[in-house]
């Protein structure tokens, strides 16, 4: 099946480049579907899309009796990009501010796919705050930006906010095309850094996992499409943008937090350090200093043991920080914990593990399909992790189907 681009087409002088553009994505091997607001109507008509693409445009008004009643969200699984060419200040502003108020801007609130925009205004209207603060959200939320381009516009004004070369915006449909959206509407519970167990009102236990492998694996989820709900502890590098957090400091309130959330999950990633031990009683105050001190530790519950009572159907990942006899543990672990999948890495070493951006780590199934993967940076390992994630998504829904059938 071809892959299908959304192309939304508002109210602009660039509004018949619109067809150019439609034509090029065809000629990738892509379907194209038009979305025209009613304002483009008044530069370009329907019936030249629908002669290019082969498809009814879906327009402005409501859908007539026997047409699908709710055509965006119809679109909205059928579609792999949204392209909006030209893009008017207007529906990047409704886009950014959650406003939905006809057939494009509704589809595109409810469309999960990866959003390309390429603005086209007067330089004034391009320069406002309002639209500049407008892009940038977008921009934090994932949307592609094209242009505009600098140049004399329709208006006779010469500066920024003359549409992109098509060929520039057929390049970035292309590139984005690349991307990978094979978590999209999946719900991903990710835990990253380490826990800190109180001694005292000022002292704790603590370990030196600074977030990053977490981080790197909820920013490459999100990415992919996914839902994410990042489940922080202590941790040393600025959190991923955009990307929900819930900040935890003990085990005990990781715990909490994973129980809560687990349920509505498709996909666990305890990407964590959690402290294994907690003081049996932490002072509330600060201890004076007067000599040895004896503390006695307690075993915390182990969260990943619980999760695995609680499954049903989700897919539950860990990791292992082993120093010694690193793929026995690690497989152990992954057996008694009742994980899907475990990642081994070996946190002896200076140049890989806790706080280093690069790792190097063998993934193993419960199927026992083993792969080792050598030194890289986290950010290419998390897409690795979720390559072999996407595996087990597969299988499971294989078996499901299987059962059915
Ligand atoms: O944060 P960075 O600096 O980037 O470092 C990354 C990392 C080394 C911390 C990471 O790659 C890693 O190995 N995380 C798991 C650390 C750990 O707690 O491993 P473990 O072998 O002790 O535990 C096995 C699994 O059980 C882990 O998924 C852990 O999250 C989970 N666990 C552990 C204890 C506990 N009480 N409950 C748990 O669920």
């Amino acid at each position: 099946m071809k892959n299908k681009i959304v192309l939304g087409v508002t109210g602009g002088i660039a509004a018949y480049k619109a067809a150019d553009i439609a034509r090029r994505i065809m000629e990738l091997g892509c379907a194209v579907q038009v979305v025209m607001t009613k304002n483009a109507e008044a530069f370009i008509g329907p019936l030249t899309f629908e002669a290019l693409t082969g498809n009814k445009v879906l327009r402005a008004g409501l859908p007539a009796p026997g047409e699908d009643s709710m055509p965006h969200i119809t679109l909205q699984r059928e579609a792999c990009i949204v392209l909006v060419a030209p893009a008017t200040a207007n529906i990047i502003g409704k886009f950014a501010n959650g406003i939905a108020d006809d057939s494009l801007s509704t589809f595109l609130l409810a469309c999960n796919a990866q959003v390309i925009m390429a603005p086209a205004m007067n330089t004034m209207m391009y320069e406002n705050k309002a639209v500049q603060k407008n892009i940038a959200t977008l921009k934090e939320r994932g949307v592609i930006i094209v242009g505009p381009a600098v140049g004399m516009l329709a208006c006779g004004d010469e500066g920024a906010g003359k549409l992109s070369p098509v060929e520039d915006i057929v390049t970035a449909v292309e590139e984005a095309l690349k991307i990978k959206r094979d978590f999209a509407n999946l719900n991903v519970i990710v835990t990253a850094g380490g826990t800190r167990e109180p001694v005292d009102a000022v002292r704790f236990i603590g370990n030196s996992s600074s977030g990053k492998m977490g981080f790197s694996v909820a920013e490459a989820l999100k990415r992919r499409g996914a839902k994410v709900t990042l489940i922080a502890g202590a941790t040393e590098v600025k959190p991923p943008d955009d990307i929900k957090i819930v900040n935890v400091k003990t085990a005990e309130e990781m715990r909490l937090e994973t129980m809560s959330c687990f349920d509505n999950a498709d996909i666990l990633i305890m990407a964590a350090a959690v402290g294994d031990y907690r003081v049996m009683e932490a002072e509330n105050r600060k201890v004076k200093k007067s000599g040895q001190w004896n503390i006695t530790l307690v075993e915390n519950p182990d969260i990943l043991m619980e999760v695995s009572k609680r499954k049903r159907g989700q897919i539950v990942i860990g990791f292992a920080a082993e120093t010694e006899n690193t793929l026995e543990n690690g497989k152990e672990k992954l057996l008694k914990k009742n994980m899907d999948m475990i990642v081994i890495n070996d946190v002896s070493r200076k140049d890989t593990g806790f706080a280093s951006d690069y790792n190097e780590i063998t993934i193993l199934t419960r199927a026992g399909e083993l792969t080792r993967h050598g030194k890289a940076l986290k950010s290419e390992l998390a897409e690795i992790i979720l390559d072999n994630a996407v595996k087990l998504l597969k299988n499971g829904k294989n078996e499901k189907d299987k059962k059915r059938a």
